[in-house]
């Protein structure tokens, strides 16, 4: 809770003592702050109040008697009196309760809620000490369920109004409602509609009852026999907090914390359900060597982690440094991240690094653009100008604070997308670049901005539309905000990069990255890509004196390979080494084949991992288990880079150990000493504080300070400075980005997109859902089964056009591949677009696009 500000504060009485309130404030709200709890059921700090329940009355006076009213919806008023242990109020409290269990099931013993289940505190602490109701109870069916992860039980529903006012007002997914009249009112959902929002889980937290309940928890444990640690999401980018709840060396609960600066409690269900991948029996227990047996059959045998890391050591000692590579690395927590940039830099000597898997952007974009926090982007009144993917389905709590801060906040949101998002209906404008013109419209559109001349060009947006929005964008005197990615991972990263540098020209302008691998940042703070070192620092920037790595051995002789990079050296045959660290290239990387020729290409190929995933099943000759986010301690960065605690809460399988542990081992083997005294989170980031300016205000006083908010890293641009390369000029993208030290020689090379599709074929988007076919999902129990299908999404007057049936089983075709796939009439698809979700069971759009590429045209066949 905020303090208050003397100047505006409001004087109230509260049981007889004077207290300070903001103006406006609900009472509740004032009464709590000053230490008198009153009890409430539908009252949420993070939504709007409705008054339902009447269990927060209290007695109130504002000059004409004392009455009692809801504290709940009574705003505090100067010289206001209130009286919260009054008999009257007393006796309101006891008759709500004595109501309310009228028809209330006494499951407490088998209720899932039972310990922790606010109408029992309260009934025990402000209830009647026995019931006067001796007829029939109420009886529904129960449980039902509403879907794939809540299961209602209508009986203990107290109707608080809490999960619906959460699905219609934050989440905007209104699917569960009351209905019928009086005595027969209920919650529930529409017979042909469930309760299919990512954001599901978050009604099983915040109902005071046991009325919803959450699959992988029913019946688990009691809340008695839980413990839990304060730890950070590890999902996706932007590092909700979380309280981690285990029993018997199990996690059985993940709940979302209420950290103002970043997720307000809440979570998407992937963040929140996670956890069952980690507690799956198939994880990674031994190290796995794989050798051919007779007649060229691979089989695995387990091995102690003596001989594993011998082999790996070995090979890597034998290997000249520019022939190892290590991909991956954004699954890792900051200190393994950082102990995996020493190892390959430091120890090994090889440049060829790259967390990001062709599906970022350029680590001097991300890095050197001056950084917004997700404050800033939803800051009241606030501009947000989206590039990039749909925060809906990629960075869910994301998507709910920029839903709260236009909806509830007056901000601004104009949108620069290929196809239409889940805040589409929300924006002020929405402008639909065609797959490949975007830098060309934000160009034009920052023209506009300025008032000079601009043209539309082949963006295929209409003048006029540019024009309103550039006078939106004009009108945002406290600068504007631009929430960047990838929008479509047929459309090369360059094209993005080179709309965020147009768009850096706009006064005031500060960027979130919306990148989506969870620690991401980290990574890249941390040094895990091509030609960077930890603290932002470029290789080349060494002789200036810039990094301070004296406690690493050496550095890289020459700049390295992205992962585009490494893998065509590899499938050159020109990688002896390849770790995969938490990589799956064959499904996350861009280019399907490419990937594929690059693993079958290379050497030795190790895998350091949680699962055995498709690539380390098809290449992997050394695989190494790791320990996962809730087994080892560490800190995460968000894409804001605000660095959290991530705590250990079990011990891993079998002999998995924490990433940074594996690295040190093998740095040990190459380079005896490297890592003299390195045993520990705490020392490595000790390190990480005295090598990398960017992370030296990272001090455990600092996390400690501040265990649920985190620590803020310096931002690029903090304090005005633009980021390095923005101050010397506007740079083109013709120069040698970072990592970028291979000319990209695609299948297509890099060519100026197509004006519009040719005809009778559409300009591919490639975009992720919330849940794919990734490995973890694979491996989540209850929500394996939601990725959804593949398929072909087109604007209905293509379909009307293209001959073919909606529905119609079809194959998407491209110079490089196809996959099959429904096709779907979408109106949120501009025409000569076709959408095809990432990564749908049997069928990854990779296959359809050539790294290097920065356009794929696709057509349809009938299959
Ligand atoms: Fe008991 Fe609470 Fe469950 Fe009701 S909701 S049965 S009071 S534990
Ligand atoms: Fe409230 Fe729970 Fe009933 Fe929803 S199901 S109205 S949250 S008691
Ligand atoms: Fe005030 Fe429910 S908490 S009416």
């Amino acid at each position: 809770m905020t303090a208050v500000e003397p100047e505006t504060a409001v004087e109230i009485t509260v049981d007889g003592a004077a207290v300070e309130a903001h103006p406006g404030e609900m009472l509740i709200e004032a009464c709590e702050r000053s230490g008198t709890y009153i009890p409430r059921f539908c009252y949420h700090s993070r939504m709007s109040p409705v008054g339902m329940c009447r269990m927060c009355l209290v007695e109130v006076d504002t000059g004409r008697g004392f009455a009692l009213q809801p504290s709940c919806m009574v705003p505090v008023s100067e010289g206001m009196k209130v009286s919260t242990e009054s008999e009257v109020t007393k006796k309101a409290q006891d008759g709500v309760l004595e109501f309310l269990l009228i028809n209330h099931p006494l499951d407490c013993p088998v209720c899932d809620k039972g310990g922790e289940c606010p109408l029992q505190d309260q009934t025990m602490a402000y209830g009647p000490g026995e019931t006067r109701f001796v007829e029939e109870k109420r009886h529904f069916a129960k449980p039902i369920a509403i879907s794939e992860t809540v299961y209602l039980d209508r009986e203990r529903c107290i109707l608080c109004d809490r999960c619906t006012r959460f699905a219609d007002e934050v989440a905007g997914d209104a699917l569960i409602h009351f209905m019928g009249r009086g005595n027969h009112t209920e919650v529930n959902t529409f017979p042909d509609e469930p309760f299919a929002s990512y954001f599901s889980g978050n009604t099983v937290q915040i109902c005071p009852v046991g009325a919803l309940t959450a699959a992988p928890y029913r019946f688990k444990a009691r809340p008695w026999d839980l413990t839990e640690t304060l730890s950070t999401a590890w999902v996706d980018s932007l590092g909700a907090r979380v309280a981690v709840q285990a029993s018997r060396n199990r996690v059985l609960r993940v709940l979302g914390a209420d950290a103002d600066a970043v997720n307000w409690g809440w979570l998407t269900d992937k963040e929140r359900f996670g956890f069952e991948a980690l507690n799956s029996a198939e994880r990674l227990a031994a190290p796995m060597l794989r050798d051919t047996a007779d007649g060229g059959v691979s089989e695995w045998s387990e091995a102690g982690w003596g001989e594993a890391l011998d082999r790996i050591a070995g090979a890597v000692g034998a290997a000249p440094p520019e022939r190892v590579a290590v991909l991956g690395g954004a699954r890792l927590n900051n200190e393994a991240q950082y102990m995996w940039a020493k190892l390959a830099k430091g120890v090994i000597g090889t440049d060829n690094v790259d967390a990001q898997l062709g599906d970022g952007l350029d680590p001097a974009v991300v890095l050197g653009l001056p950084r917004a926090t997700i404050d800033d982007a939803c800051r009241s009144g606030g501009t947000v100008v989206l590039i990039g993917p749909d925060p809906k389905e990629e960075l869910g709590t994301l998507y709910l604070r920029l839903r709260h801060a236009v909806i509830n906040d007056g901000a601004k949101l104009v949108e620069i997308t290929p196809v239409a998002t889940g805040l589409s209906h929300l924006a002020q404008h929405s402008l639909r670049p065609r797959p490949g013109t975007t830098a060309q419209l934000v160009s034009a559109l920052v023209a506009a901005v300025a008032g000079d001349e601009f043209e539309a060009g082949s963006t295929g947006v209409d003048r006029s539309e540019l024009e309103a929005a550039a006078q939106c964008l004009a009108g945002a005197d406290d600068g504007v905000t631009a929430v960047l990615g990838r929008a479509s991972l047929a459309e090369g990263a360059e094209v993005v990069e080179a709309a965020a540098i147009e768009l850096s020209a706009l006064p005031l302008v500060r960027f979130l990255p919306a990148l989506r691998r969870g620690n991401v940042i980290g990574a890249l703070e941390t040094g895990l890509a091509p030609e960077l070192l930890p603290g932002r620092v470029r290789l080349d920037g060494v002789e200036d004196g810039g990094p301070r790595v004296e406690a690493w051995p050496r550095l890289p002789a020459a700049a390295g390979l992205d992962a585009a990079g490494v893998l065509r050296a590899a499938a050159r045959g020109d990688i002896d080494v390849l770790v995969l660290v938490g990589a799956d290239p064959l499904n996350d990387f861009v280019d399907r084949d490419l990937a594929y020729r690059g693993l079958r290409g290379a050497g030795l190929v190790v895998a350091v991992d949680l699962f055995m995933n498709d690539s380390s099943t098809l290449a992997a000759d050394i695989v190494l288990p790791a320990a996962g986010p809730t087994e080892c301690d560490g800190t995460f960065t968000n894409l804001e880079g605000r660095v959290s605690p991530m705590s250990r809460k079990v011990t891993p399988p079998g002999t998995a150990r924490p990433d940074w542990m594996i690295a040190a081992d093998l740095a040990e083997r190459l380079e005896p000493g490297s890592t003299e005294g390195l045993d520990s989170p705490e020392s490595i980031r000790a390190e990480l504080a005295q090598v990398s300016e960017v992370h030296a205000s990272l001090t455990e006083e600092a996390l400690n300070a501040s265990p649920v908010e985190g620590v803020l890293l310096a931002r690029p641009g903090a304090t005005g400075e633009a980021g390095g390369w923005r101050r010397s000029g506007r740079p083109t993208m013709g120069r040698s980005p970072v990592g970028r030290t291979e000319p990209a020689t695609g299948p297509a090379g890099r060519e100026d997109p197509p004006e519009e599709a040719p005809e009778g074929a559409f300009l591919l988007v490639a975009t992720r859902t919330m849940y794919d076919d990734g490995t973890m999902l694979r491996h989540c129990e209850s929500s394996r089964g939601l990725a959804p299908a593949a398929s072909a999404r087109i604007n209905p007057a293509d379909l009307d056009s293209s001959g073919l049936d909606e529905g119609a089983a079809v194959r998407v075709v491209s110079d490089f591949g196809h996959i099959e796939a429904t096709l779907t009439a979408d109106g949120r698809v501009p025409a000569g677009s076709l959408r095809v979700n990432w990564l749908a069971p049997g069928a990854p759009a990779n296959a359809l696009i050539a790294a290097g590429t920065d356009v794929t045209v696709v057509e349809v066949e009938a299959r």
